[in-house]
């Protein structure tokens, strides 16, 4: 269709397509980017120069190419990154009607939805937890949720080398679970702040105090991002349609392409592009 694009997704690397395949589920006729900084990635113990940096990058290039909308499947790039994007650089681009959205506020929207004892548990990267975006955007939209977070740096590891059935993986996961609920016995829904942790999900569950729920977030950001296109009609007017997905990296095609079966569960086989962000 002339003038009409995909959607852009950006990630550090292989974990937004958890979230990726949630939105194509949700949105099964548009056409989607993805794009994975994997040369770079992770990017959960960056500084926020070098995460606001690269995210720049990243989403100048899916512009480049046409995308209209960008979402950051990133949660660290979301905590660090998006509301400076959003703030300073897409009103002095060349077209200021392209957007970038996240992963922080729809996941808030949607944990205050779950909670009945309103205390809700975030895990994370060490970026995203210092940031305390979730804390602080949870105080902005929900002031009565009371946000006790955990950094989780091993969990990224362990999932990115296949290692969520060893013993380290338990070790791991229960060590942060019980730091957590050890602060605060009241968390009722645990939100998974990093596009990783729902490959753990099993093992979460496993450590997990009785009537705590643990979150995923990619159906929320779906439907939030099917919502946001529904009440902006000019955006969906600019989104192609035909269900395609093509996927870019910034590291080996072959890895990437490996690597993303792991993520989207061994169900299609997906041919990458390697480009060069600068
Ligand atoms: N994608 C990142 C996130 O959701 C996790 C991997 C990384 O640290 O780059 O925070």
């Amino acid at each position: 269709m002339a003038g009409t694009a995909p959607i852009g997704i950006f990630d550090s690397g292989y974990g937004g397509l958890t979230i990726f395949e949630k939105i194509r589920e949700a949105l099964p006729d548009r056409d989607f980017l993805y794009l994975g900084d994997n040369a770079r990635a992770p990017y959960g113990p960056r500084s926020f120069e070098v995460v606001l940096e690269f995210a720049r990058q990243a989403t100048e290039h899916l512009f480049a190419r046409g995308c209209p909308l960008v979402i950051f499947a990133c949660n660290t790039a979301s905590a660090k990154a998006l509301r400076s994007i959003q703030r300073n650089d897409l009103p002095r681009s060349s077209d200021p009607t392209r957007r970038v959205l996240g992963v922080i506020r729809p996941t808030v929207e949607a944990a205050d939805a779950l909670s009945r004892t309103k205390h809700v548990g975030v895990v994370g990267t060490e970026g995203t937890i210092a940031s305390r975006s979730y804390e602080l955007e949870m105080r902005k939209l929900f002031p009565e949720i009371r946000v006790v977070s955990e950094a989780c740096p091993m969990w990224v590891p362990l999932v990115e080398n296949g290692e969520t059935e060893a013993p380290a993986a338990e070790y791991f996961v229960k060590r942060h679970l019980d730091a957590l609920f050890s602060r605060d016995g009241k968390i009722d829904t645990l939100i998974l702040g990093c596009t990783h942790y729902p490959v753990l999900l099993p093992l979460i569950r496993k450590f997990l105090p009785a009537g705590t729920r643990a979150f995923p977030q990619g159906a929320c950001v779906a439907e939030s991002l099917k919502d946001y296109l529904a009440r902006h009609p000019e955006m969906a007017r600019r989104i192609s349609r035909g269900g395609n997905a093509a996927f870019l990296t910034t590291e080996s095609a072959e890895r990437f392409s490996r690597a993303a079966e792991i993520f989207l569960r061994a169900r299609e086989r997906v041919r990458a592009e390697r480009i060069e962000l600068k």
